[in-house]
C-alpha cells in the first residue's frame, strides 16, 4: 500500500516537474483551444477557436497532418514528440522561401485541408468565410 502511494507520487511528482520545464506531453494534447498566437504584433482578427481532440479523434487526422518537424525535406514528427508552436519557426512579419509567413501557414493548413475535402464532396470545416473561423474581435 506504501509502496503505491510512493510510486504515485512519483508519478505525479515527475509530471508537474515536466511540466514546470514548459515541455508539453502528448498526453497535454487539449480538447479544445483557442488560437490567439502571440507572435503577432497586433491583431487583425479575433482568436479563432479550434477543436483539436474533435480533430483528431472524430475527423481521424492524424498529428502529423498539422506538426511537423523537417530533417532533410521528411517530416519526422511522431505522436509523443513535444510539440513546438507554429511561430518557433514561421515568422509572423516574412516568408522564408518553403516556410511561409505565419498567417498564410495557419491558413494553409486549416483551410487547405478544408477546401480540398469540399472539392473531393466530403463533410469539412470553413473554407473561406472569416467568421465561420475569427471570433469577433473584443
Ligand atoms: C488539425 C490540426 C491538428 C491536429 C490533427 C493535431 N493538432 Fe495539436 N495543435 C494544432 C494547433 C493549430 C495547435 C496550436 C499551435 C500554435 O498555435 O502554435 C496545436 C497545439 C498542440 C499542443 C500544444 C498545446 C498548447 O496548449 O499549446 C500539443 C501538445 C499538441 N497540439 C499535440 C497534438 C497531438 C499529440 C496530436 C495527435 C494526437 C495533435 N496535436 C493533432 C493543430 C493540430
Ligand atoms: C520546427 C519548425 C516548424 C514548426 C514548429 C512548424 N512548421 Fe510548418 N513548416 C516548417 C518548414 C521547414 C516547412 C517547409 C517544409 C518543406 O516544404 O520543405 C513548413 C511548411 C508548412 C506548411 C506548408 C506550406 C506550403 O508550402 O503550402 C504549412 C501549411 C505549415 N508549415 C503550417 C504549420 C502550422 C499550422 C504549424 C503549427 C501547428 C507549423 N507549421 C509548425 C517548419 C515548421
Ligand atoms: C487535415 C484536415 C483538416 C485540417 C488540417 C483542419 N481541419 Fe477543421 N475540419 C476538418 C474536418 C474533416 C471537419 C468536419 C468534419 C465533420 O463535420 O464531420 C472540420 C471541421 C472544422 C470546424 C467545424 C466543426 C468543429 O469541430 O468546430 C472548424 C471550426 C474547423 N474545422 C476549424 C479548423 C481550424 C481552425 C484548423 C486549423 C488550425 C483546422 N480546422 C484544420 C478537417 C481539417
Ligand atoms: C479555417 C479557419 C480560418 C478561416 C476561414 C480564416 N482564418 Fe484567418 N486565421 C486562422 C487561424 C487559425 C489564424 C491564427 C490566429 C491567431 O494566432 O491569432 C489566423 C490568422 C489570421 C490573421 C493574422 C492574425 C491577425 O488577427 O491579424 C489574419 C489577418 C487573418 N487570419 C485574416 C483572415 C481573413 C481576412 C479571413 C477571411 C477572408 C480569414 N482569416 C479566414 C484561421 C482562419
Amino acid at each position: 500500500m506504501k509502496k503505491r502511494v510512493f510510486f504515485l507520487s512519483t508519478v505525479i511528482l515527475s509530471i508537474a516537474l515536466l511540466a514546470g520545464m514548459g515541455i508539453l506531453l502528448a498526453t497535454d494534447q487539449p480538447d479544445e483551444i483557442s488560437i490567439k498566437s502571440e507572435a503577432f504584433a497586433k491583431y487583425k482578427k479575433g482568436p479563432v477557436p479550434f477543436t483539436h481532440k474533435k480533430h483528431n479523434v472524430d475527423y481521424k487526422i492524424a498529428c502529423t497532418e498539422c506538426h511537423h518537424v523537417y530533417k532533410e525535406g521528411v517530416n519526422v514528427y511522431k505522436e509523443g514528440d513535444p510539440v513546438q508552436k507554429c511561430s518557433t519557426c514561421h515568422d509572423p512579419v516574412e516568408s522564408k522561401d518553403k516556410v511561409k509567413k505565419l498567417m498564410v501557414a495557419y491558413h494553409r493548413n486549416c483551410q487547405g485541408c478544408h477546401k480540398a475535402l469540399e472539392k473531393a464532396g466530403k463533410k469539412t470545416g470553413p473554407t473561406r468565410k472569416c467568421s465561420q473561423c475569427h471570433e469577433k474581435k473584443e
